[in-house]
């Protein structure tokens, strides 16, 4: 068993670590969201919008630019941030540092794999099933680092501490990305086994994407949400029963999504949007100042705007139940809420974080970040609106306007990643403030 030591230098060498650390996997999830994710994603739009159809579309390329985008981005962000925040909470223990890495090297092998599996079918009935085992021993080795010192905190206070309501949804949201990769593993086994391609099919695709959207990264956020926006947005506390209200429904609108049961499940989350929402108080007035120091004074709008979205997201997703034809209902629902309110979120609450959990740095430009956020949510707007146009052919005209919000959305997510890549080169503050 390994121990925890309190001298202040061991402390000070752990936390450099763990900030080293950070920076990779934020730099490693930044990769897979330009290149895997976004490039890919922008490529199938224009192929799309020049076809007018998605049916003429690869599925696995397609399959590709999810996964790199909910896997390689969003989780490999979730990963790196949960290592570092929750291994910090109290001391840093041995093995945390040292755990992380392995763990990174696991995960960044399986969705490095995964992407090039769906997009060059090299040995796929092998290296399919193989990248999700990888992806699961990445996550395994986190989610044991992280309960683990939470076990060995208990032993060493002696007594039972009572979790805040945003770490039991933080964990619910931990629980369900176990879920989704062991969903995934068996998935893919069975597609190796018996499947054509490495594609997975579509009526499977859709039941998997829910899990990978309102299982786990929609849940993380809230419990983040609860944590965070107090401070950063002078909101007045979280209410917690409000929040646990909002994760039983979802849950029980992803277990009824399971059974194929979408108008129930878009319902419940459709009111497990407005609960999180009211949960986190987030359109609410401030009664604190928000924390915008260093980073853009419209910081808190861009976080409701987020919030907005959510609730867009499940509303269209709501009637691409009852009246989808051609999927632009259900890609315009999933855009929503990946590009609104993921990448919304990310990209605000990223920005305020990173740069300190980075080694205490100062976010390069605050204008860089107005920008990324504002072209995010036209790019997403325009999406939104034209793909329901478009692709259930209300509004043919819109076809060409696709591929301009992608380039918008990937000009919002470029700058996003130019704004921290500069800021991880910089000093650290206080050496700045040396010079
Ligand atoms: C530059 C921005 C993006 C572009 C141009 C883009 C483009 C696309 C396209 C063309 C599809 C095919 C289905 C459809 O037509 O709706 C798709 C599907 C998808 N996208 Fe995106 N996307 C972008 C951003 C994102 C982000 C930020 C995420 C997640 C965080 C994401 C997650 C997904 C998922 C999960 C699917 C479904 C994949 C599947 O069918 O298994 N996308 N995207």
């Amino acid at each position: 068993m390994s121990t925890v030591r309190s001298d202040p230098e061991v402390t000070k060498a752990r936390e450099l670590g763990l900030q080293r650390m950070l920076t990779v996997w934020i730099v490693t999830g930044l990769i897979f969201m330009l290149l895997p994710g976004t490039f890919l994603g922008v490529w199938n739009l224009i192929a799309i919008s020049g076809a007018r159809t998605a049916a003429q579309i690869d599925p696995a390329w397609i399959q590709a630019h999810g996964h790199a985008q909910i896997f390689g981005w969003i989780g490999t962000f979730i990963l790196g941030i949960g290592f570092y925040s929750l291994t910090k909470m109290g001391r840093i223990p041995e093995f945390a540092v040292g755990r992380a890495w392995m763990s990174w090297a696991l995960w960044t092998a399986g969705v490095a794999l995964r992407w090039a599996t769906n997009l060059w079918q090299w040995h796929w009935r092998l290296c399919l099933p193989a990248s999700a085992v990888l992806e699961l021993g990445g996550f395994l080795l986190f989610f044991a680092t992280v309960s683990g010192h939470r076990r060995e905190e208990s032993d060493a206070a002696r007594e039972a501490k009572a979790r805040p309501v945003w770490m039991l949804v933080v964990i619910a949201g931990s629980i369900g990305f176990f879920v989704c990769l062991a969903a995934n593993l068996v998935v893919a086994i069975q597609s190796a086994a018996a499947g054509a391609s490495p594609a997975i099919p579509h009526a499977l695709d859709q039941r998997l994407l829910v899990l990978f959207t309102w299982a786990f990264p929609v849940v993380t956020i809230w419990g983040f949400s609860a944590r965070w926006l107090p401070v950063f947005l002078g909101l007045p506390d979280p209410n917690e029963r409000t929040l646990l209200a909002a994760l039983a429904i979802d849950i029980g609108g992803v277990a009824v999504a399971m059974l194929g049961w979408f108008v129930a499940a878009t319902a419940a989350f459709l009111a497990a949007a407005g609960l999180s929402g009211a949960a986190v108080r987030v359109f609410q007035r401030s009664i604190k100042p928000a924390k915008t120091a260093g980073v853009h004074a419209t910081f808190p709008l861009f976080v409701r705007l987020a919030y907005g979205w959510l609730a867009i997201s499940a509303a269209v997703s709501l009637s691409a139940a009852l009246w989808d034809r051609d999927n632009g209902l259900w890609g315009a629902s999933r855009h929503a809420l990946t590009v609104g309110f993921m990448a919304g979120m990310v990209l605000s609450i990223g920005q305020r974080i990173l740069p300190a959990f980075c080694g205490m740095r100062v976010l390069f430009s605050p204008k860089l970040m107005f920008w990324s956020l504002a072209l995010l949510n036209l790019g997403c707007f325009l999406r939104v609106t034209s793909e329901i146009g478009a692709y259930e052919s209300y509004v043919p005209a819109l076809w060409p306007l696709l591929p301009v919000s992608a380039v918008i959305e990937m000009t919002a997510v470029t700058l996003f990643a130019v704004n921290l890549l500069v800021t991880f080169h910089q000093p650290p503050a206080h050496l700045a403030g040396a010079r």
